[in-house]
């Protein structure tokens, strides 16, 4: 097992990929800390992943709320008293009823909410990990991004990808900071992958993305997954600062 006794921070853990990433870093041996806005979904993936042999901490929390995450990390601290790897995976992609919303109709206070989950939420657990990764002088993040920091999407809107570029641009930095602590901060991107986050928009867009891309489909979250657990393992233990694509060659950059 790559990750045996390691613990493990998944935030948007039950959604479609952050079920992936959890269920993975369990096979794995790592210890798990679950967080999610949906403290019910948290408690159907609990159950889920009864089967594997390691202790699991359910952390429902808003990740964009300084407060809770700051008395998550607490209990974090109480429980396992430290953090190996965080996997900031928890996102919001609003849409309209035709997929993207035009920028002149997203309200100031849409804007705001969305980067305050995508970008807001991966620095605020973030300073929670890198405290005790610090302390103990190694660790691994994993952001998950979009291709909408990249290059033009069609399908998302303004405020989204806003907030992933500023996750970009935060992750390197952060491999430049804490690079020299023994800890690497790495980028997964994912190409349009099939989740209750496209799942719940107009199916013709997952099908125009499908053409749009070389291997002829979208992508499954296992195949996101496999990616995080490549970037946190010792695999890895070089990569540092890079930007994984995971899109079937639909972004070649
Ligand atoms: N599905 C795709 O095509 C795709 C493509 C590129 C990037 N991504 C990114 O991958 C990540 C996972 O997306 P997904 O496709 O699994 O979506 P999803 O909607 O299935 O899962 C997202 C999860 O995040 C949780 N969440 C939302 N707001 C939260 C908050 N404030 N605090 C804590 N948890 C919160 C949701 O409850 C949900 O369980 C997101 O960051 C998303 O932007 C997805």
């Amino acid at each position: 097992m790559k990750l045996k006794n390691q613990v493990s921070w998944v935030t948007g853990a039950a959604g479609g990929i952050g079920k992936c990433i959890s269920e993975k870093l369990a096979a794995q041996g790592s210890h798990l800390i679950l967080s999610d806005i949906n403290a019910s979904a948290l408690n159907e993936l609990l159950v889920h992943l009864s089967g594997f042999d390691v202790d699991i901490l359910v952390l429902p929390l808003d990740v964009a709320d300084p407060q809770t995450v700051s008395e998550g990390g607490q209990k974090i601290r109480e429980r396992f008293g430290r953090v190996d790897n965080l996997i900031n995976n928890a996102g919001i992609s609003p849409k309209g009823p035709k997929g993207p919303i035009p920028f002149k109709d997203i309200t100031f206070e849409d804007w705001n909410r969305v980067i305050a989950v995508n970008l807001n939420g991966p620095f605020l657990c973030s300073q929670v990990a890198l405290e005790m990764m610090v302390a103990h002088g190694h660790g691994s993040l994993v952001n998950i991004c979009s291709q909408a920091a990249r290059t033009h999407s069609p399908v998302t809107s303004a405020h989204y990808a806003a907030s992933k570029s500023g996750l970009l641009g935060l992750s390197r930095k952060l491999a430049g900071e804490y690079g020299p602590y023994g800890i690497r901060v790495n980028v997964v991107v994912p190409g349009r992958i099939d989740t209750p986050m496209t799942q719940s928009v107009n199916e013709e867009l997952s099908r125009q993305a499908a053409l749009r891309t070389p291997l002829r489909r979208i992508g499954q979250p296992n195949e996101v997954a496999d990616a995080v657990l490549y970037l946190v393992s010792n695999e890895a233990s070089y990569v540092n600062g890079a930007i994984l694509d995971v899109n079937g060659g639909s972004l070649m950059i």
